[in-house]
């Protein structure tokens, strides 16, 4: 590839010089200076085929035309109001037609909130505080969510490991862990803790890692059973597994749901949905002043990316966004295997066509820890090597979209074949 230009080297110098570890948090191995479908050049001129997309909600690729369209026609009308605008009512219509849990909405900016509000209003509605959640489950970066994500070692039974520093230890009295695909241990914790508990919550499909045959239906039959409300953090596969999100695509539907990235277009914008009975206690004159929950934010529903969002889910409900989207995925998934296969690297290519990722092990991936025990070198090697070849993609995922062409996945699979012959030589 091209050389770094002065220009990205200036940039990259500024970035040490003004922000910590010199990142914003998200991706500092690229400096991108702009999208077109499913490209994205960045500030040394170099063009990469994209399969980090925003880390997701560019599911339609970049610079959508529609979705452009809609945000260049509110801009002229103003930025933000602080009140009730028409995308955020016309949205919040979509997100209660296109969500079978979804009966009201409420909007956040980021999907950290979501989930935080998400687990205030069970909290709420059950009047206990304990949430159930599992290992390596993601959901933001608020204290609650931070519990167990990531951890290095093994927990002790149900106490989570603190992600972050700065989270007080009261915290962890409030999380209960458990394994992802592993419903008997989910039935002995719900058991003995249902009293206490205020909600489970859990991504449909974990990061990568596909749910057994039977496991969400399984969570979902003891919740009910014990009538904890079930909250599905959906801010990943809202919109993207299908256009009912994974409730739709498993036929699992929660009492709750969070969404952000695809339904914010590419805009600060998330939200969380639900049961109508729940989602009251954010409405001080149903519930009384005493189980209302309080939820005020500057950018709440802002108009921008409300109409970017609702340009988005206009878009995707329409035509067959979905069959090449799961189309491009299929050709991805096979393609890496098959590369693997053939250079004899060992490896699992997990989760499902419109986001996966590849494992360098043995085993087979269904919770966190046979993830956490695949081959981290060999990872990094393959993200780095396929950037080298043109190729970007999320440290610990591929993200594919619509946009994505033949042109862009044939690269691809090429890409594959030559990273794959040089990862067989270490
Ligand atoms: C499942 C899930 N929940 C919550 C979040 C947090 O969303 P945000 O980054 O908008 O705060 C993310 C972000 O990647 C996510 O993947």
């Amino acid at each position: 590839m091209d050389q770094t230009t002065r220009a990205e080297a200036d940039l990259r110098e500024k970035a040490r010089n003004y922000l910590p570890g010199g990142s914003f948090g998200n991706a500092p191995e690229f400096v991108i200076v702009e999208g077109e479908g499913g490209r994205v050049r960045d500030a040394s001129g170099r063009e990469y085929v994209d399969y980090l997309l925003g880390s997701g909600p560019m599911l339609l690729g970049h610079n959508h035309p529609e979705v452009m369209e809609a945000v260049r026609a509110q801009l002229e009308r103003g930025a933000t109001f602080f009140a009730n605008s028409p995308p955020g009512i016309l949205l919040a219509e979509a997100i209660c037609k296109a969500m079978p849990c979804a009966e009201k909405v409420r909007y956040t900016s980021s999907g950290s909130e979501a989930t935080l509000y998400a687990m205030r209003a069970v909290r709420a509605f059950r009047g206990r505080s304990k949430i159930l959640k599992f290992e390596g489950g993601y959901h933001g970066m608020n204290e609650y969510a931070l519990m167990s994500l990531a951890p290095k070692r093994h927990a002790n039974g149900t106490n989570p490991i603190p992600d972050s520093a700065g989270i007080p230890e009261v915290i962890e009295n409030e999380i209960l862990v458990a394994p992802y695909n592993d419903l008997e241990a989910v039935k002995a914790i719900i058991e003995e803790h249902h009293d206490a508990l205020a909600g489970v919550v859990m991504e449909p499909l974990q990061r990568i890692i596909t749910p057994r045959p039977g496991f969400l239906q399984g969570v979902r039959e003891l919740t009910s059973k014990y009538e904890i409300p079930l909250v599905f953090d959906e801010i990943v596969t809202g919109f993207r597994l299908s256009y009912g999100g994974g409730q739709e695509f498993y036929q699992v539907v929660p009492d709750l749901c969070t969404i952000g990235k695809i339904v914010g277009g590419g805009f600060p914008l998330a939200a969380l949905a639900g049961r109508e009975d729940i989602m009251r206690h954010f409405d001080a004159e149903a519930v009384g002043p005493e189980r209302f929950l309080p939820q005020i934010g500057t950018l709440n529903g802002n108009p921008i990316a409300a109409s970017a969002g609702l340009a988005t889910l206009d878009v995707l409900s329409r035509g067959d966004a979905y069959e090449r989207l799961f189309e491009n995925g299929r050709r991805l998934m096979e393609g890496l295997g098959k590369a693997m296969g053939d250079a004899g690297v060992e490896s699992q290519i997990t989760g499902e066509p419109c986001l996966f990722e590849i494992v360098f092990t043995g085993a087979p991936i269904v919770d966190y820890w046979s993830v956490e025990n695949g081959d981290k070198k060999k990872l990094s090697m393959f993200n780095s090597l396929l950037a080298e070849h043109g190729v970007i993609k999320a440290s610990s995922k591929f993200y594919v979209s619509v946009a994505h062409t033949d042109e862009d996945i044939d690269l691809t699979l090429q890409a594959f074949d030559a990273v794959a012959k040089e990862i067989a030589k270490h």
